[in-house]
């Protein structure tokens, strides 16, 4: 039934890949969803979530789906605005790109949205019957690489975000328990997920994961203390990582971890001090001045 396995045992995590194992204990007694896929199947009654069309529309920003075109809702022709598809479980940005309104494709699957600027966030919440009870948020680097962050800032305090993201699970998530993510560009809302950041958990602390595995087990628990975060690097690109490069990151005591799921993300780097990290961008070159 496409459950996970591990050795013969039930996982009550569901869709886990095989490398990041080891970070997701104890098990639940519940069935738990880690990717997007399960998260779908597993939560009937809140899927609806991932219509990004449907949460654009929701929150008053200008969107449509492919077809109708921009200017018939008063965007002008040389006005960006952002095409994707209206539902992706596959992540990785896929058909995603910004277009004049002029250009915007016909194409089936995808909607159109005003193209929004400014800080890229992604915040973790713990939600109890449909309120927000814990929050980790995460900032996405200023400098870009074909205009993904080249780091996340994992633990920052984002306190302006959470009332309204409090009223947007209220609002949305009634009845839910469990993880979600919301993603906002300028504290607006471009992606939510029913699961949380699975690639920045390494830095998320030792009391996380027994929160959220009691949580969604229905048993009583304070939500974890503030996470203590890190710098989560991406290494851009195809083929394998340089020796030099692989030595300046040895040289700083940083596991070097391939991302063989990314077709153009060679590596990925995880440092809980961030002024390491930091560091480490520079003599990478992966920050101008750096
Ligand atoms: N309305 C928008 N304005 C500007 N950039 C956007 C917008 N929506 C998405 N993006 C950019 O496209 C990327 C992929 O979009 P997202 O909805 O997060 O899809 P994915 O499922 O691929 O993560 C985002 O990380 C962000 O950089
Ligand atoms: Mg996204």
């Amino acid at each position: 039934m496409g459950d996970e396995t591990n050795g013969g045992v039930l996982m009550a995590f569901v869709g886990v890949l095989p490398e990041r194992r080891h970070l997701f204990q104890p098990q639940p007694m519940a069935e738990v969803a880690v990717s997007d896929a399960a998260a779908w199947r597993l939560n009937p009654n809140h899927r609806q979530v991932y219509n990004k069309l449907d949460l654009a529309l929701s929150v008053g920003l200008v969107a449509a789906p492919c077809g109708v075109d921009p200017g018939d809702l008063g965007v002008a022709a040389d006005a960006q605005v952002f095409v994707k598809p209206i539902l992706n479980l596959a992540g990785m940005s896929l058909n995603a790109r910004a277009v004049p309104a002029a250009a915007v494709p016909n194409e089936a699957g995808s909607f159109w949205c005003e193209r929004l600027r400014g800080s890229h966030t992604s915040s973790d919440c713990l939600v109890r019957e449909g309120r927000a009870v814990w929050f980790a948020h995460t900032q996405g680097s200023e400098v870009k690489d074909a205009e993904r962050s080249v780091y996340w800032d994992v633990g920052v305090a984002l306190p302006a975000l959470e009332p309204w993201l409090a009223d947007w699970v209220a609002d949305n998530l009634a009845g839910y328990t469990g993880l979600c993510n919301i993603e906002m560009i300028g504290g607006r809302p471009i992606e939510v997920h029913l699961r949380g950041s699975n690639g920045f958990f390494d830095l998320y602390g030792s009391d996380f994961l027994p929160a959220w595995v009691a949580l969604v087990d229905g048993h009583a628990v304070e939500p974890p203390p503030p996470i203590p975060g890190g710098l989560v690097i991406s290494i851009f690109g195809g083929g394998e990582l340089d020796e030099t490069r692989r030595a300046i990151i040895e040289a700083a005591g940083v596991d070097v971890h391939p991302d063989p799921h990314s077709p153009d993300r060679m590596a990925v780097l995880r440092c809980h001090d961030k002024a390491t990290g930091r560091a480490l961008c520079d003599a990478l070159g992966l920050v101008p001045g750096g």
